[in-house]
Parts: structure tokens; sequence; C-alpha cells
């Protein structure tokens, strides 16, 4: 019925013209996508998305911590987000007694709610374009260094303004579209937020980094907190008599489930993507920059998993370690695949010629050119410095020297806990291995004239890598667990000639001096041409739409539940369920064990059900096509009707280059399905209290 009606309506010219569910609008004007939205599905309108007058659906999303989103369920303040994203806090409250993260925590009653100092969440008061007031008199050929103090002063005065209106209030003005616009963000911050619940690892974490960026997925990524106010609803510090906050707006909770094809919205708080940048710049990071940043990562890889594979014990410990390395890891494999699939490369220097013809004795004529020259000028340098930063600050007896010096100059009476905090992790074995592979991999790979000094002197003296890395470890005072947890203010002297010490501080002096400072530079050069050449993109149009780049404001994508085709004769269906969950269980891969008591609440559901099919049905996970980056984790996921139905947490591998490109075929975000939620809370964590203070509709 629905395919007859679109293709009678095609065949009378009078369809609405579909966008692709490529892009993150920004939410103040989102205005002029709702036509789009409507077309697609969605039943409210701009001002139930975000309005400064009444009450709408942005007073319910909050920016938790410093990079991942949230969103309130509850006229008291119950704010849902990712476990990944609370995990910290998860971490922090846990001890032997209560491994809150093997386990999982459930506040049974308000008292037993667990503060989390330093935690805080930020609400989007309003968004205002300050474009006028920041650049009034400004021309547009005006000197960079002069046009860019006048607007730090302007955006000061303007963010002091803001903040004097209202008690808890924090601003800034961020640059858009290359600093072609800028915006004000106000925002109040709470700043009492405390641990409500989180499932188990093994529910919160299934799958670990076995599945990490993949689909099929099984993971109940969820956490939960609340927020206290004072007694006047306003943000306070923590205190016994603060009560929960009273939102303005929280959502509603759909159980209506997910079908493909459903429109889907995300709300939430995109970090950094780059999709206006050149042909040569996709280049560098999809040719260059991913494969190197990769290689480096695999020879981590390698060593800490060799090490994980020993023991019970040591794979605890360096779990967590290799879920860091392993996570951009992945993200830059399919992000460089995905460049060279949809050859973006091509189609950019493509694009390129015709902005050229576009731009032809305009003021935007060799814009391109010179952003590329100045690009291949920079690539050397950004080299270097992700060899420092994935490579030479990758060697932990290094970095513990450098630190160590810093704390007994500084405060020399915490020096001996953290040696012996540092001692209670550390493997000379490994971080041995580690010089060996990366330092090898720095001299085969870094060009000659960028290697420090320093690194050449050691070369000389020692011939050879292993023999540097043997008198490295051999003659440091650092690695004997001994003398250094011993070290005292009067050894600083000595301390800087040790040869962990001097290596950090040659190499941390190398990259400050002769790496940042002209990468830096270019940096800046490169951003005033690229911000001529986002205004020419945008006034020459074309087939695209313009939305900012990311960069961890408030912003709208929406699109549609949706699976995908990964390879030939592979199709991916887009919704996961607990029968999945129980078809990886499997007691002997750390990643896939869960809990013994899902276990036995899923073959008691078998046994009940005559046809066999028990709790398998229960919905976990699903796909969609909104177009989704870091720090969208935990991120709403809502219906038509602007009801929860989801929270975001993860992207399929194959579909990271969205961050530079994005592909309808292969783009998706992966969500917790809400109902996969309310079953953890309700059955393994007995915790229904909770679940009395949220709406559920249908
Ligand atoms: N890939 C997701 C993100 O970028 C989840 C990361 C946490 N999970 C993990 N298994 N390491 O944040
Ligand atoms: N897991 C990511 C986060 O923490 C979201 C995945 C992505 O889209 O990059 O924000």
């Amino acid at each position: 019925m629905k395919r007859i009606v679109i293709v009678t309506a095609l065949l009378l010219g009078i369809a609405p013209l579909l966008l692709a569910d490529e892009g993150m609008w920004l939410p103040s004007l989102i205005r002029g996508r709702i036509a789009d939205m409507h077309a697609k599905g969605f039943k409210l309108t701009a001002e139930d998305i975000y309005s400064v007058n009444q009450a709408s659906l942005k007073d319910a999303v909050l920016l938790f911590g410093g990079g991942c989103t949230g969103e309130v369920v509850s006229p008291e303040g119950l704010v849902l987000t990712n476990h990944h994203c609370g995990y910290y806090q998860i971490a922090r409250h846990s001890s032997v007694e209560h491994d809150y993260l093997k386990d999982g925590f459930w506040a049974m009653a308000r008292g037993e709610e667990l503060p989390c100092p330093g935690l805080t969440v930020s609400f989007l008061e309003r968004m205002e374009d300050v474009t006028a007031a920041v650049l009034q008199g400004v021309a547009g050929d005006a000197p960079a260094a002069w046009r860019d103090s006048v607007v730090l002063a302007r955006s000061g005065d303007l963010v002091k303004a803001a903040c004097a209106r209202g008690a808890g209030l924090t601003a800034s003005v961020e640059p858009l579209y290359y600093g072609n616009q800028y915006f004000l963000f106000v925002y109040k911050v709470y700043r009492d937020i405390r641990l409500v619940g989180a499932p188990p690892s093994s529910i919160g974490k299934f799958g670990g980094d076995t599945d990490n960026w993949m689909w099929p997925r099984h993971t109940g990524d969820f956490s939960i907190f609340r927020i206290y106010a004072d007694a006047s609803n306003e943000p306070a510090d923590y205190s016994v008599t603060n009560v929960p906050y009273v939102p303005r707006r929280f959502f509603k909770i759909s159980t209506a489930g997910v079908r493909e094809g459903d429109f889907t919205f995300i709300y939430g708080n995109p970090g950094s993507t780059q999709e206006y940048i050149t042909g040569e710049a996709v280049r560098w990071i999809g040719e260059v920059a991913d494969p190197e940043r990769i290689a480096l990562r695999d020879l981590r890889l390698g060593i800490i998993k060799s090490y994980m594979a020993r023991s019970q014990e040591l794979r605890i410990r360096y779990s967590s370690r290799a879920a860091t390395v392993a996570n951009a890891w992945k993200k830059w494999q399919g992000e460089s695949l995905g460049i060279r699939r949809m050859k973006t490369v091509a189609a950019k220097k493509a694009y390129e010629v015709r902005f050229a013809k576009w731009a032809s004795a305009s003021s935007y004529e060799g814009v391109v050119e010179r952003i590329d020259s100045l690009l291949r000028l920079q690539e050397p340098y950004d080299f270097a410095r992700f060899y420092y930063q994935e490579a030479v600050s990758q060697i932990e007896l290094a970095s513990f020297a450098a630190s160590q010096v810093k704390i007994l100059s500084e405060d020399p009476e915490r020096a001996e806990a953290s040696a012996r905090s540092f001692f209670g992790q550390y493997s000379e074995e490994m971080d041995r291995e580690m010089f060996l592979a990366l330092m090898d991999r720095f001299n085969e790979c870094v060009p000659e004239e960028f290697k420090p000094a320093y690194f050449k002197e050691q070369m000389d003296r020692y011939g050879s890598v292993a023999a540097w890395a043997d008198a490295f470890f051999a003659e440091s005072v650092f690695a004997d667990p001994e003398q250094a947890v011993a070290l005292k203010k009067r050894d600083l002297k000595t301390l800087r000639e040790d040869p962990a010490f001097r290596f950090a501080s040659a190499f941390s002096s190398w990259y400050r001096k002769e790496v940042l400072p002209e990468y830096q530079r270019l940096s800046g050069e490169i951003k005033l041409l690229q911000r001529d050449y986002m205004r020419g993109q945008m006034m020459m149009g074309g087939d695209r739409d313009f939305y900012p780049d990311a960069n961890l404001t408030l912003r709208v994508a929406y699109g549609h539940v949706e699976g995908y085709s990964p390879s030939d004769g592979v199709y991916y269906t887009p919704v996961s369920t607990l029968k999945g969950v129980i078809e990886k269980d499997n007691p002997d891969i750390f990643d896939y064990d869960i809990p013994q008591s899902l276990r036995d609440l899923y073959a008691k559901s078998l046994q009940e059900d005559p046809a066999g099919v028990g709790m398998g049905t229960v919905p976990v996970c699903f796909l969609a096509t909104n177009h989704t980056t870091g720090g969208n984790s935990g991120s709403p996921v809502i219906n038509a009707d602007g009801d929860l139905i989801g929270i975001n947490f993860d992207r399929v591998w194959e579909g990271t280059m969205s961050d530079i490109v994005y592909d309808p075929d292969y783009c998706r975000n992966i969500s917790l399905d809400i109902r996969y939620l309310l079953f953890v809370v309700r059955e393994l964590g007995h915790a229904d209290h909770l679940l009395n203070e949220i709406t559920i509709v249908n």
C-alpha cells in the first residue's frame, strides 16, 4: 500500500524530495530540515525539538561528563547513558568486597545512590548565532592575527554576559564552518550526580573488544545516574540535603518496538568530523596516517595479547589497556578501507576540478592548491607527531620516570605511593618488548631528518635498538622497584641523568620544539584557507547539504532502522535478540561469559514456553542510518512520536569513514534497544522501583 502511494506520488510528480540521511544538524536551525523529517515519518514540530520559550526535547538531553551524551527519563532526574560512559564512576566505587564492575550495582533506595564528585552533566539552555556581533567591522581580508584577537575578545564578552544571567551557567562561543559562523552556547551545569544502577560488565560490556564496532551486537551498554539539585532545583555541590532534580522535560519510553524502515532521531553531542577537507587531506588520512597508526597499534596489541594469553590474572590486568588500544585501531581500519572503497580521494579531486572552474577569476581561485601545498609541508610533521604519540610515549618506564621526577620536585610526599601503584601493574618484560618493537619501527620509518639528535646519539653509541634497550633497562634506577620507591627529592640531580628520564625529556623537548610548533603553525594557516574553501563550497552549492562539522555541540541526526550488506552474499538484519546472546554465551571466553542468573532465567523461560521460544525474542540492539560519531555515545534514540526507543553506543566499523565521508550503504549506528534495559533492570537487577519512575507508552 505504502509503495503504491509512493509510486503514484512519483508519477504525479508530487513526492516530497527525500534528502539523504547524512548530516548532524543544529537544533536551533532544524526548521530547515523539518519538512524532510516529516516526509520520513517524524510527527513532532521544530519547536518540539528545540525551543527557548517552552520546554522541548533538548531539555531532556545532556552532555554527560566531558565527552558522552545522556538523557533524562523521569520527573525525578533519572539519567540514562552508556555503561562505557559510566565506566569510570562504576570502577571508582568498586572494591574487592563490592565489585560493581563484575556484579553490577543497583541502588535499592535513594540513600544508596552513590555520589560521583567531579562528574557533571550540562544542559544546553540556548544557542544563538552571534556571527554579526563577533565579526562586526571585521573585513573579509583582515589580517588573521588581528581577526583572531577581535573574535577572542568579543567571544569573551559574550560569554561573560551570558554567564552573569544565572547561577551554574557556563558558555562558549564556537566557530562553525571553520569560522564562517560563530554560535554562542549557554549551558547549565549540574554537579551532584549519583550512580543509581549498572548491569554487570558481562552484560554492559558483553562481547568486549571482540564485538566492538561490530554487528551482530549483543551488548547491554547502559548505566543509570540521577541528578541532584538544591531546594530551588538549582545546581549545587554534593550535599545530603540536595534533592532529585526536576527536569523541564523528560523522555517517555516506547516499548512498541523497532522495525526496519522506522524513523529514528539521535539527539546528542558528536565530537569531531571533517567532511569538507580536500582530496589531499583525505589521501593522507586514508593512505598514510591511518595505516601507519594501525601498524603501530598492531605491534602493541600483539605484545599485550601475548601476555594476556598467559594467564587469567594477566588477562584481567591488561584487558582495559588492550581495549583502549583496540578501540581507535579498529575504527581507523574501517575508516581507511571505507575511504578506499568509496574512492573518496578521486571523488574529491574531481569535485575540486569543478570547484576550480567555478572559482576561476574570483577570490576563491587557487584555494585548494594553496591548502594542498601547505598540507604537503605539514605531512612529515604530522607523521613525527603520531610517532611521538603512538610509539615514543608508549614506553612506560620513560613515562614513569618523567612523572616521578615531576612529583619529586613538586609534591615529594606523593612519590612513594605513586611508585608503588606503578609497580603494581608494571611488567618490565613487556615494556622491553614494546621498546624493541616500537623503537625499531621508529628507526625504520621516521625519515633521518626528522629523528631527534638524542635518538641518533643513542643509536651511534649502542649500535642497535636491542643493545640500547639492554642499557636502558639495566641502568635506570626507575626499573628497580626497591630503589625507585625510595627515591627522595635530594636524588633529583642524579635522576636527571637517568636513562629513562633522559629518554622522556629528550623526546619530549624534540616534540615540543621541533615538531609541534611547525605543525601548529601550518594548521593555523590551513584552517584560514579552509575557511575560504568552506565558504566557496557553500556558495558553489550543488547537490550537497552543508551541516557544520561536529564539535561536541548538540546536534540532530535523523535516519531510519536499516540493516546493511557488509560484503557480497551477506545481509545483516537490523535487530538482535537475547537468543543471540545465548548463542554467543561461552563460560570459557571472558567476553562471552554471561551471568549465571541470565542463563538460568533463559533456560526456565524455554521450559515454560510450549513453543520453545521463551525469552529468545527479547530485543537487544538495533542498527540505523543515523550519522553519529564519538561523543554520541549515550545519546537518546527517539521515534517518530518523540519517545525513547534506544541508547546509541557505537557504529559498525565498515562505516567509520562517516567522520570524513558518509555512505548510506555502509554507515550504521548501533543502539541498545530500550526494552533490553527494561528487561535487565527488572529481571537481573530486581530494581522495579526505578521502572515505576519512568513513563512507558506504546
Ligand atoms: N566503539 C565504542 C566507542 O568508540 C565503544 C568503546 C567501548 N567499548 C569497548 N569494547 N572498548 O566508544
Ligand atoms: N562509542 C562511541 C562513543 O563513545 C560512539 C561510537 C562512534 O560512533 O564513534 O562516543
